[in-house]
């Protein structure tokens, strides 16, 4: 088993430095408590993204911006709608986005997922679609955007093992373990799932990665 506190710190070490915007909404993100993604897997999801060649994605929970930007600027070619409905964040995402230079790749949609479906629609189809938000709503996200996604398209679905909760046979929080017993739900449905192939990768708190099988 490769996974260690050892080797995680190894691995983040070699990433090289990211640019002094991002470095700053790192810092922004974990002064005030925004929870982006960890940086193991969102450089993975970025590798995955180039080599899916992606170039129409969704993403479910926008925070500050800073995986829509990181993907921005991974792909310059690609376009990104991002929904977000914390007005405070939506904010500071518009602020990064200004200041990034690539507003023109990133649409920010204002509102709450499940209710902005008419404003997705047009954006679409969607070669790759991102979910982060709620993540005891992960299964009605990804059911109704999954409709948006083209035949060869990708849905990465982040913290799917939340810190390793998923595992764990006992949890004193009665809301972290129903929040936990959601989350084993959607992984056993969309591993199961007859139109889609998916694995689940333990980097960053765990992503899904869900191809529709041919
Ligand atoms: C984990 S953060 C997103 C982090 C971001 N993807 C990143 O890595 O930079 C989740 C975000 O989803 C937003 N969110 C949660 N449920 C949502 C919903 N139903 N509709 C829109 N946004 C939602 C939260 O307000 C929060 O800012």
């Amino acid at each position: 088993m490769l996974n260690n506190e050892k080797l995680h710190s190894y691995i983040e070490s070699l990433f090289p430095d990211r640019n002094p915007l991002f470095s700053e909404m790192e810092n922004y993100a974990s002064e005030h408590h925004v929870p982006i993604m960890e940086l193991a897997g969102i450089e993975t999801m970025l590798q995955l993204l180039r080599i899916h060649r992606s170039s129409r994605i969704l993403e479910v929970g926008t925070a500050i911006g800073y995986s829509a930007l990181r993907m921005a600027a991974a792909l310059p070619e690609a376009k990104i709608v991002t929904i977000e409905r914390d007005i405070e964040r939506i904010q500071t995402a518009k602020e990064y986005i200004q200041r990034s230079g690539r507003a023109e790749q990133i649409t920010l949609i204002e509102g709450d997922a499940l209710l902005v479906e008419d404003a997705v629609r047009s954006h679409g189809p969607f070669d790759a679609i991102f979910i982060d938000a709620a993540k005891g709503q992960y299964k009605k996200f990804f059911e109704l955007y999954a409709t948006y996604l083209k035949a060869e398209g990708m849905v990465i679905t982040d913290n799917v093992l939340f810190k390793g909760l998923v595992a764990e046979a006992e949890i004193e929080s009665k809301r972290i373990r129903n929040l936990v017993k959601k989350i084993d739900e959607f992984n056993q449905w969309l591993m199961n799932h007859p139109e889609y192939d998916s694995v689940i990768l333990p980097v960053g708190d765990g992503i899904a990665i869900s191809t529709k099988k041919r």
